[in-house]
């Protein structure tokens, strides 16, 4: 029997996860840079929290969840995203307070059981923003400028804003009316899923890619041209923003996004780079979910960002090679009293913060060589039994080839340099 990873999941290999690395880093620095302080939730919940919060009828919770009793028999779900978990532990640990905005990010694994192919995994990673506690439009634009920089810090270009606004719950039912009733006529011609999302979610058929569909939404109302004089201003102040911080951007009225918590703005960030799933980051306000959640009425907005797609742009720009972290010192050694030393040694080596390694394996001075090769180590220290005698061991530059003799003592003194 032999095992092999889950269908749409991925192991990231030791060479890959140097890019990974690299890329969290700016993540978090940027996301920090922002003032948004790291929260970590655990990866399964009750499945209720994400049913209320995302909504019963979206694809995410009536198709894709990872559900599963416990041994009590309580249903929970592995978390297909982070802002329900964000809410509820910010709600249970009082962490929203009158009259502060309370600034979180995470990174991290979630799960959808979704049909895999490129760009859409079972398991995949997301890093995301949640800001809570102010309606001012201008919090929308920082959170979109947000999105926008941490992609320009990671070297990205031609990525597209798309954004738009689904209203409130004062203007939606009005609209929600207008496309039942706009569709009610087609509906036959269109694809299964939008058969029932007409019965269920008809703001979701705006956001259906089947081919047969796209003729009916096209010339489907906007949400635009139903928003309330509140929700109207809002997305005017947010546009106006968003062109004084020097944001491009374009309106695509059609955005719904597949989440029910949304309330007036939402964006996404599109790559051409990308094939069908080309969305690497998508969010907007969610003013309602919190009061929703059991806390005190909160507006509140964010975004998450798709890693793997990233990782994609990423790769299908040649922007970053193959991790070429190594370590600074492989011992090799000749004989088993050679071997002791080096242990002691490389204890000590270690010690002083430097990267080091050995041969386990007693094998030849050739493979160890090589072994140090692998290891991308700058540097090899070769002791055999004259080298114990003499007291001084080799140190080999691997760039430069060149070798010096050196006593222990000596070495530690120069490890810094090294
Ligand atoms: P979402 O649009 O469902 O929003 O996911 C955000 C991003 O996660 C997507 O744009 C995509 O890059 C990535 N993603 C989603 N599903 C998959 C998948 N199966 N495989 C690979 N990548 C995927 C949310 O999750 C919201 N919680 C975002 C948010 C935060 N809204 C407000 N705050």
């Amino acid at each position: 029997m032999k095992y092999t990873s889950q269908r749409g999941t991925r192991d990231i290999l030791p060479d890959e996860a140097g890019i990974w690395q690299s890329i969290e880093k700016t993540v978090r620095r940027t996301f920090e840079l922002f003032n948004y302080k790291e929260i970590r939730t655990p990866i399964f919940e009750s499945t209720e929290l994400f049913a209320r919060s995302i909504g019963s009828s979206t694809d995410i919770v009536s198709k894709e969840m990872y559900t599963f009793p416990d041994r009590k028999g309580r249903s929970l779900t592995l978390r297909p995203e982070e802002t329900a978990p964000v809410v509820r532990a910010a709600i249970e640990h009082n962490l929203i307070l009158k009259d502060n905005i309370l600034k979180l990010f995470y990174l991290g694994p979630m799960f959808r059981y979704e049909r895999p192919q490129a760009g859409r995994q079972r398991q995949f990673h997301q890093a995301g923003v949640e800001a809570f506690g102010s309606v001012d439009p201008l919090l929308d634009v920082e959170v979109i400028l947000l999105a926008e920089q941490l992609f320009d810090r990671l070297g990205l270009k031609g990525l597209e804003i798309d954004v738009n606004s689904v209203g409130c719950q004062k203007c939606r039912p009005e609209f929600t009316t207008k496309l039942k009733e706009y569709f009610k006529s087609n509906i036959g011609k269109m694809c299964e899923d939008c058969k029932q999302r007409l019965e269920t979610n008809p703001l979701r058929i705006l956001d259906c890619k089947e081919a047969v569909c796209q003729k009916y939404i096209e010339k489907a109302p906007s949400t635009r041209e139903s928003l309330c004089p509140e929700c109207r201003i809002h997305f005017e102040k947010v546009e106006e923003g968003l062109k004084q911080a020097g944001i491009k951007y374009r309106v695509n009225n059609r955005l719904v996004r597949g989440l029910d918590y949304y309330t007036r703005t939402t964006f996404e960030v599109v790559s051409r780079q990308l094939g069908a799933q080309n969305a690497v980051c998508g969010g907007g306000r969610y003013d309602t979910l919190v009061e929703a959640l059991g806390g005190s009425s909160t507006p509140a907005i964010g975004f998450a960002i798709g890693l793997e797609r990233l990782m994609e742009i990423i790769r299908s720009e040649n922007r970053y090679p193959i991790s070429e972290k190594g370590i600074t010192l492989y011992i090799a050694t000749l004989g088993d009293e050679a071997r002791k030393i080096s242990f002691d040694l490389l204890t000590k080596v270690r010690k002083a913060g430097v990267a080091a390694d050995m041969d386990y394996a007693g094998r030849s001075l050739k493979a160890q060589m090589k072994a140090a090769d692998r290891a991308r180590a700058r540097h090899t220290l070769i002791i055999g039994e004259n080298e114990i005698k003499n007291g001084l061991y080799v140190l080999k530059d691997m760039k430069t080839a060149s070798q010096i003799e050196i006593s222990p003592e000596e070495l530690i003194n120069k490890l810094p340099a090294l």
